[in-house]
């Protein structure tokens, strides 16, 4: 019987439903408002009378049957810490099907039907796989700071990251300006520049450079000329550090060596744009998707990622997510250039 089913007798319809257990985890690189959203889905499923579980160490932890009840009071006090208490890996054995058969396994032992996947682009494609490879309900909610996810819209801990980018992209501003240096400051995203675009834009940057697009390296130098000629002092540019095949700052800086002597500074943001405490928009946004997640579950639900491309929450279907959208960046690139 499914879950929720109504049946009829001749005296009564009775609902009868099979308790629906949910698992959760937080997979991947770790982003500001995961616990937010942790939090969420539990006290949500608590209110539906459903018990939750969680799973310590993402996908590792689910091969290795790390699984726990999760109660409301576990998850009190949490909303505004970065990381996440439950922890997360980037699992290599469950690139293997025969790890994944072990995972699932696990989960089903446990009377456990329903997964909620909290991570990324990969973690979200490991969740796709589980809902194919059983017979789980299986659903996904975007956290990474990276934004790497197209239609999705913003991601939990994106907000975060770019608010903590900006007060090193102000101070370094600040010293750039007075002693009228070229800064190169390189942020996160290793496959994905939309942290360098927002930091761009609102750091006021002089350029931003990131895999996405060709930069071109004269063109760039004139550029920082001109900026130069029509008076102002210091200048900042962004670099992904995905952009010259991974190299990043040292791969930018190498190329301006070549053909300017511009004096270079180069400051990498590095992991400190990945902890801190999830500023309002990353926890309002947990909060939202989290509970909305587990409405959609209890409805039957599976193979979506919950998200907030604009004010309403929406449910992609897995299969409709796509690897980019450069037309969106292209706005976004080619005004840091505007208004520089
Ligand atoms: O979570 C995504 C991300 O923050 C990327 O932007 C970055 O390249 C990567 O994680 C770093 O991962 P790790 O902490 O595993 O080195």
């Amino acid at each position: 019987m499914e879950v929720g089913q109504e049946y009829e007798t001749t005296k009564f319809t009775i609902r009868k439903f099979l308790m629906k257990h949910i698992a959760v985890m937080t997979s991947g690189g770790d982003a500001p408002g995961m616990n937010a959203c942790l939090r969420a889905v539990v006290r949500a499923a608590h209110n539906k009378k459903v018990k939750v579980f969680g799973i310590l160490n993402g996908y590792e932890g689910l091969i290795d049957n790390q699984i726990q009840r999760l109660t409301p009071r576990e998850v009190g006090n949490i909303i505004q810490k970065g990381g996440s208490i439950l922890k997360t890996s980037r699992s290599k054995r469950f690139l293997q099907k025969k790890y994944r058969a072990v995972a699932i396994k696990n989960l089903i032992k446990k009377g456990i039907n329903c997964l909620l996947v909290i991570g990324g682009e990969g973690s979200i494609k490991g969740a796709s796989t589980i809902a194919k490879e059983s017979n789980l309900k299986v659903l996904g909610l975007p956290a990474t700071i990276d934004r790497d996810l197209p239609l999705v819209g913003p991601t939990i801990g994106f907000d975060t990251a770019i608010n903590t980018s900006l007060q090193a992209i102000d101070r370094i501003r600040d010293t750039a300006s007075t002693s009228n240096t070229v800064h190169i400051v390189e942020v996160m995203g290793r496959h994905c520049g939309w942290i360098s675009l927002y930091a761009g834009i609102g750091g006021g940057a002089e350029a931003v450079i990131l895999q996405e697009f060709d930069t071109n390296i004269k063109k760039l130098t004139k550029h920082i000329k001109e900026q130069r000629v029509s008076g102002k002092t210091g200048c900042i540019l962004i670099v992904s550090e995905g952009a010259y095949n991974a190299e990043g700052g040292d791969g930018l800086i190498r190329e301006l060596n070549k053909i300017t002597n511009f004096d270079l500074r180069i400051t990498k943001l590095g992991h400190i744009q990945r902890g801190g405490n999830p500023s309002a928009v990353d926890r309002v946004l947990a909060s939202r998707l989290g509970a909305s997640a587990v409405d959609k579950l209890l409805s039957g639900s599976s193979q979506y990622v919950v998200s907030q491309p604009k004010d309403k929450i929406e449910f992609i279907h897995f299969d409709k997510l796509v690897e980019k959208n450069l037309s969106d960046m292209k706005d976004y690139y080619e005004l840091i250039f505007n208004l520089a």
